[in-house]
């Protein structure tokens, strides 16, 4: 398969004589297997036709934000929502500095806003404006928010300076570009996922759970699958298609959940626990439906732990490589590493479920990974992208 194999790639042409290469990264990327679509700054239109860029990439350019017939065809939003990643090639330092700053100046600005793909920029100016301090921060500011820098180069400038400022070359840009996409094939191995709430009966008809829908976990088991794992998906209640080639045990309580992770867990690879278990149960399930008297203003329900699915499964002789969820609202790192610690975990993937459209019940997620040694970052993006990245950190974590 190819390493792009129908990845989704916006090209972003701003106005630096390095645009003339950019007709050959579009075919590089196209080769393997990426559909891709241009959009040019009225800068960029200076230094290469958009009549080029049609015909490698096999799509009409898009170069306004207001034109009426460009967004009835292909609307800035919708683009912005096509795209698995947007790369910013040549980037100047007055696009930079729009990024930096969030304006939507124009149709590229504004799809960076509007995207929740990665960003890569790759920056093309003389190596003066690249030094200079306001160039410098913007960068900085753009780091900050997750956006890959790739470059710039050093080397002979066209303006005759020598030193920084070069775009990298368009053989680096696709072997980067592939690089972020290349899982291992995870062939001969085998992954179980735990994923959704658990619900815990009161009575026959009640029960205590929470609003985990499954869609990270169930994003992480189509992931590993396309990577090539047989993935064992265990499920509590959630309103989600089973990923095609993925085995789907059903589970409600924390207690069956416990019995069908410790049966799977032995053969496995990988275990991922990214369920939303219920920390306590019911000790006393009624037999039949509590019903409410007059006299009883109150009622007490007595709660008794549920066990530890994922410490358990880290206990084992024969321990799979142990990934765990931590959904923090403060103290995010700190409390990632006790548990990672304490469950004895391999892995720990943090989400800051007190940030706005992310984590519990959206569809997206940013993730900090935390091993013993070293923190990985995998920025906010929808959960498939999230659940892709994540799949190939712990398969370059298993050698
Ligand atoms: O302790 P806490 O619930 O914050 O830990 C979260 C991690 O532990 C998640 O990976 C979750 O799936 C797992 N967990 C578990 N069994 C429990 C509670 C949490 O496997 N009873």
């Amino acid at each position: 398969m190819q390493t792009l194999q129908d990845k989704n790639i916006v090209i972003g042409i701003t106005g630096g004589i390095a645009a003339y290469k950019i007709p050959e990264l579009v075919r590089r990327l196209k080769d393997q297997g990426a559909n891709v679509r241009v959009v040019m700054t009225d800068g960029a239109k200076a230094f290469i036709t958009p009549l080029t860029l049609q015909a490698v990439s096999g799509y009409a350019v898009s170069d306004s934000l207001l034109d009426t017939e460009a967004e009835l065809a292909m609307g800035h939003i919708e683009l912005a929502k096509w795209a698995d990643l947007v790369l910013v090639a040549p980037a100047t330092a007055n696009t930079l500095a729009k990024f930096a700053h969030g304006l939507a100046a124009d149709l590229l600005s504004t799809i960076i806003l509007a995207t929740n793909a990665p960003i890569v920029v790759i920056p093309a100016m003389n190596q003066q404006m690249w030094h200079a301090q306001a160039t410098q921060d913007n960068i900085a500011i753009l780091q900050n928010r997750q956006v890959s820098i790739w470059g710039p180069a050093q080397g002979e400038q066209a303006c005759g300076d020598l030193g920084y400022g070069r775009m990298i070359e368009v053989a680096e840009i696709v072997e980067r570009t592939c690089q972020l996409y290349q899982t291992k094939s995870l062939t001969d191995q085998h992954w179980v996922i735990t994923a959704g709430p658990t619900r815990e009966a009161i009575d026959p008809v009640r029960y205590i759970s929470n609003h985990s829908s499954g869609k990270m976990g169930f994003a992480i088991a189509e992931a590993a699958q396309q990577a090539g794992a047989s993935v064992t998906l265990i499920s509590g209640p959630v309103n989600l298609p089973t990923p095609p080639g993925v085995e789907r045990i059903d589970i409600e309580s924390a207690e069956q959940l416990h019995q069908q992770a410790l049966k799977s867990a032995p053969k496995a690879t990988v275990f991922i626990a990214c369920a939303a278990v219920a920390d306590y149960r019911v000790e006393q399930v009624a037999p039949h439906k509590i019903k409410k008297t007059n006299d009883n203003e109150q009622m007490q329900l007595n709660l008794v732990k549920n066990p530890d699915i994922v410490a358990d499964v880290a206990q084992l002789t024969n321990k799979p490589f142990t990934v765990g969820f931590a959904a923090e609202t403060q103290d995010v790192e700190q409390y990632a590493l006790a548990k990672l610690k304490r469950k004895n975990l391999d892995l720990i993937a943090a989400n800051d479920v007190a940030q706005q459209g992310q984590g519990f019940n959206s569809d997206n997620n940013a993730l900090t990974v935390f091993s013993r040694e070293k923190q990985f970052d995998i920025p906010l993006a929808n959960k498939q992208i999230v659940a892709q990245q994540l799949v190939k950190l712990i398969s370059e974590q298993l050698d």
